[in-house]
């Protein structure tokens, strides 16, 4: 995923985002994290920093009745994606470009709002649950998920590129992983207006297949080619010596977790 400071996406970076990850992680995910999240009929929801949609849609197909779904996300290019995979349902389906401390709705608007994977890229993280807090109605339910540990596919990438590429690639490969600590969400939580009434880990099984072809759909692409096909060699080899603990008959399956925070709005 892109790096923590710099949300300006490209149309491709989207796509490939789409393609990509969002099969590996994303989706797999949101259909972790939807079995959890017991909607009701007719909730309105919104997803926040919904980047191509892989949880909205997630969300579409399972709400039952007539609800509101709307996908926010700061950048123009996810939404463009996401709006274009909008699934057929009975719902209102809404998206939108829009910042997570800026929302443009009424006070109390929504039942449930979820945040997967974003948390960890809003530069302000109180003023992002504020303005969360402030569209829920009384006793609505936040979910959150934000990964829980780096995963061993994103370490050996990070320490690859620090010792081929650059210091700044690899700090890229580790931004999706720089806020871990399950205590400080809780306390981020309880600070904004939420209590919480759910804490979990969810556990996904990453496949690479085609280790190179997965490496170079990420943000870190650029920075390695500029460096030439060699280089970009040399990272793979040291990322699959890395992950050979994880070769199940030449496929990586490789762990990666995420914390589950399901909150209720005071
Ligand atoms: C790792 S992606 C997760 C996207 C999506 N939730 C998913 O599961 O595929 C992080 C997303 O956060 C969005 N984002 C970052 N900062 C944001 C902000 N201040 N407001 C809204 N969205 C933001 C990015 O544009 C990006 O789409």
């Amino acid at each position: 995923m892109p790096q923590a400071d710099a949300f300006h996406l490209s149309g491709a970076a989207a796509r490939k985002y789409q393609d990509h990850s969002v099969p590996a992680m994303f989706a797999p995910l949101a259909k972790a994290t939807v079995k959890k999240l017991g909607l009701c009929e007719n909730d309105h929801v919104l997803d926040v920093a919904c980047g191509t949609g892989a949880l909205t849609r997630e969300i579409i197909a399972t709400l039952p009745g007539r609800g509101r779904v709307v996908g926010a996300d700061l950048n123009q290019t996810m939404i463009d994606v996401a709006s274009a995979l909008t699934p057929a349902s009975s719902h209102s389906v809404d998206w939108m470009a829009a910042d997570v401390t800026d929302l443009p709705f009424d006070d109390h608007s929504f039942d449930v709002a979820c945040i997967q994977q974003g948390l960890q890229f809003f530069p302000d993280k109180p003023a992002a649950l504020a303005e969360i807090h402030r569209v829920l109605k009384p006793g609505g339910k936040l979910c959150l998920t934000c990964w829980s540990a780096i995963s061993e596919f994103n370490n050996g990438l990070a320490e690859a590129l620090e010792r081929h590429v650059s210091h700044g690639a690899a700090q890229k490969a580790r931004a999706p992983f720089s806020f871990r600590d399950g205590d400080l969400i809780t306390a981020l939580l309880d600070d904004a207006g939420f209590r919480v009434a759910e804490h979990d880990i969810i556990t996904l099984h990453r496949r690479f297949e085609d280790l190179r072809a997965q490496v170079l759909a990420l943000p870190v692409e650029q920075d390695m080619r500029a460096k030439g096909d060699a280089v970009i060699d040399r990272v793979l080899k040291d990322i699959a010596d890395h992950l050979a603990p994880y070769d199940k008959d030449g496929v990586f399956i490789v762990p990666q977790e995420a914390h589950f925070f399901a909150a209720t709005r005071a």
